[in-house]
């Protein structure tokens, strides 16, 4: 597997990545309320803790996105009726979903150039040990943020390409930059060219909220570690136990949203910022939005955004949907 780290090239070093990561925890943490990133996540234990949140018995869209998947696997390669096809896939993770699709398409004997985008160097590294080996599979990993990824994958390939956005990735953003981010991927793409998407559907508050609050706390610890990034990146001196985790289910919004709330009135030392962030007790961090959908939401947002819907699937619980649009 070859890997291209746009962010380490673009960035002369690592320093330009590092004062876009100052600049934002600066500003979130300034306004009011305070906001962070949830794209911050991933670092190495981030992206590890994730992999553990998959596999929790609460956390529902994995285990019903693998569902969906392994039912669409034969269907993807006759659909794309072609000898060799480019693969992109946008936010990739550990893969191990992704294998499914790869699997079938060098079963049917079909050439993939597969490739894998995502801001977390770690993940390219745990999706390397999920990769199947095949003459027919090339793998060039590339470490980056979702557009620039995709247009150095199209400026590489002039093959008919799927992108794939999966595991509700799009949720962690509002309508209007959902559109925004839709809109540039088609017009990244060629005519013909095929999206599959996924999309958490709306169901069961419960459920919901427990997916994002298990009784294990690995949730908890995933959200406390981005308190831990900025301490170990930025000298900061964020003690952990002094915030907690809260999950809910915002329904003015549709959204699954996500807070580390101050237990105590404290302060906080950043070092590399220079500053000194006051915290009142329970006052909240907003970390993440995880949007929600009904399957009239996923048409208005293919026709909005340009794109023709071909098909969607659902598992058998109705807990999710992967849509495939076609440019
Ligand atoms: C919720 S995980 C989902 C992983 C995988 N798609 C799945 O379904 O299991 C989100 C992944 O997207 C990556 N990511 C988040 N924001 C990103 C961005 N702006 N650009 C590129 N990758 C991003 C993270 O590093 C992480 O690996």
């Amino acid at each position: 597997m070859i890997i291209t780290n746009l962010i380490e090239e673009k960035k002369l070093s690592q320093d330009f990545y590092r004062s876009e990561f100052m600049k934002e925890i600066a500003n979130g943490l300034n306004s009011m309320p305070k906001i962070i990133s949830s794209k911050y996540f991933y670092d190495d234990i981030g992206s590890q803790l994730f992999v553990e949140i998959t596999k929790l018995d609460e956390y529902y869209p994995t285990k019903a996105e693998e569902e969906i998947l392994l039912s669409l696997k034969d269907i993807l390669p006759d659909l794309v009726g072609r000898d060799e096809v480019d693969i992109i896939e946008l936010g990739v993770g550990d893969g191990h979903k992704t294998k499914i699709l790869i699997d079938s398409f060098i079963k049917s004997k079909i050439k993939i150039n597969f490739y894998p985008i995502d801001i977390s160097l770690e993940a390219m590294n745990l999706l390397e040990e999920n990769l199947p080996k095949s003459n027919n599979l090339k793998v060039h990993g590339i470490v980056s943020e979702y557009l620039e990824g995709l247009r150095f994958a199209r400026m590489n390939s002039c093959n008919r390409q799927i992108v794939l956005f999966l595991g509700g990735n799009i949720g962690n953003f509002d309508r209007h930059e959902s559109l925004k981010i839709l809109n540039s991927i088609r017009l990244t793409l060629n005519e013909d060219d095929f999206l599959l998407i996924g999309f958490d559907l709306k169901k069961n508050i419960d459920k919901m909220q427990n997916a994002y609050s298990d009784k294990r706390g690995i949730t908890a610890l995933f959200n406390l570690n981005l308190l831990e990034r900025i301490n170990s990146e930025l000298h900061g001196n964020f003690i952990k136990e002094n915030f907690r985790h809260q999950a809910f289910y915002n329904p003015t919004i549709g959204a699954m949203e996500s807070y580390l709330i101050s237990l105590i009135d404290q302060d906080v030392e950043i070092n590399d910022l220079n500053q000194t962030f006051h915290f009142e007790e329970f006052e909240a961090i907003h970390m993440e939005y995880s949007f929600k959908f009904l399957e009239k939401d996923i048409i208005e947002i293919c026709e909005q955004t340009g794109f023709t819907h071909i098909s969607s699937f659902k598992d058998t619980r109705q807990y999710f949907i992967d849509s495939l649009w076609q440019v």
